[in-house]
């Protein structure tokens, strides 16, 4: 049997275990996908008892992605950039790689949901400068987007995330975006602002071109107060249910050595699930 997890906390709430394991199940592979929940200091020691190859991987998430990254033998080069890894696999030599694969999720997320998008076509806009957006300018960049806004309240996380990642990245404090709303092809919330509870975010998405696409990285609620704008914009949207699905299915080649079998409606399990 093949054992695969997800290491968060909270993890509880966690869709990849219904996803993965309703994809295991329709591929006939002998495998479980389980989740685990250390305390804040337990995730060293979790890494360290799964060397060996007891399991063969990990999908990572909030609070632990820079904790990954940094509890791990090798890392992919956008692993590195994002400064964390949402992805985690024990070799048979007591090795531990990681990877990102959040970027690819961004990406695939636009691919199915906007599918006329095109990341090199002009500059891109990013909300927020947490962990979360340094993984989506990271893989932004490496997608070749030409340019990346990165609009945040407080000024100077959004001046280091552009010293770590290059001249294309340009910072703007959130409170002047309008020229980047202008001429910016899509808008990606990384912020937590749209999670139940939390402060509204405050963006001028009315200056945006017609075509240009919003996303919400949070998708708990589905339909944030940001993409609940957008739409009545008439602005097309993609959700952060399609990039947590996107990601998994990289994860899922990493884990178990193919693609997640056709024929899962894994959208429709999760919805059900929120
Ligand atoms: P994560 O690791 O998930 O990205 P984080 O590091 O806590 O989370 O970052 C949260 C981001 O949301 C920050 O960019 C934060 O802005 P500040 O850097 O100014 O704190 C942003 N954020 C949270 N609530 C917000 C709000 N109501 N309006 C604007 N930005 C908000």
């Amino acid at each position: 049997t093949v054992v695969a997890g997800v290491v968060g906390r909270p993890v509880t709430h966690s869709l990849s275990p219904l996803i993965h394991n309703a994809w295991l199940a329709a591929a006939g592979i002998d495998g479980v996908y389980v989740p685990f929940t250390p305390d804040a200091f337990g995730f060293d020691r979790l890494v360290s008892g799964f060397r060996g190859g007891a399991i063969r991987g990990l999908n990572v998430t909030i609070p632990f992605k820079e904790a990954a990254l940094a509890a791990c033998d090798e890392a992919t080069t956008l692993a590195r950039r994002a400064g964390a890894a949402n992805v985690l696999v024990f070799d048979q030599n007591g090795k531990v790689l990681a990877d990102n694969t959040d970027g690819q999720g961004l990406l695939g997320a636009f691919a199915v949901q906007a599918p006329g998008w095109d990341v090199r076509n002009g500059p891109v806009t990013v909300i927020g400068a947490g962990g979360a957006a340094r993984g989506a300018v990271a893989a932004l960049l490496e997608a070749g987007a030409p340019k990346v806004w990165l609009l945040n309240r407080t000024l100077a996380k959004a001046d280091a995330i552009a010293r770590d990642l290059g001249p294309k990245v340009a910072p703007l404090p959130l409170s002047h975006g309008a020229s980047a709303m202008q001429q910016t092809t899509a808008v990606i919330n990384a912020t937590s602002a749209g999670l139940a509870g939390a402060g509204e975010l405050q963006v001028p998405l009315d200056l945006t071109h017609e075509s240009t696409v919003v996303m919400d990285m949070v998708y708990k609620p589905l339909e944030t107060p940001f993409l609940a704008q957008a739409r009545s914009l008439g602005r097309p949207t993609v959700d952060g249910l399609e990039m947590l699905i996107q990601q998994a299915i990289p994860s899922f080649q990493h884990f178990f050595g193919q693609a997640p079998p056709t024929g899962v409606d894994a959208r429709a399990l999760a919805l059900e699930a929120l």
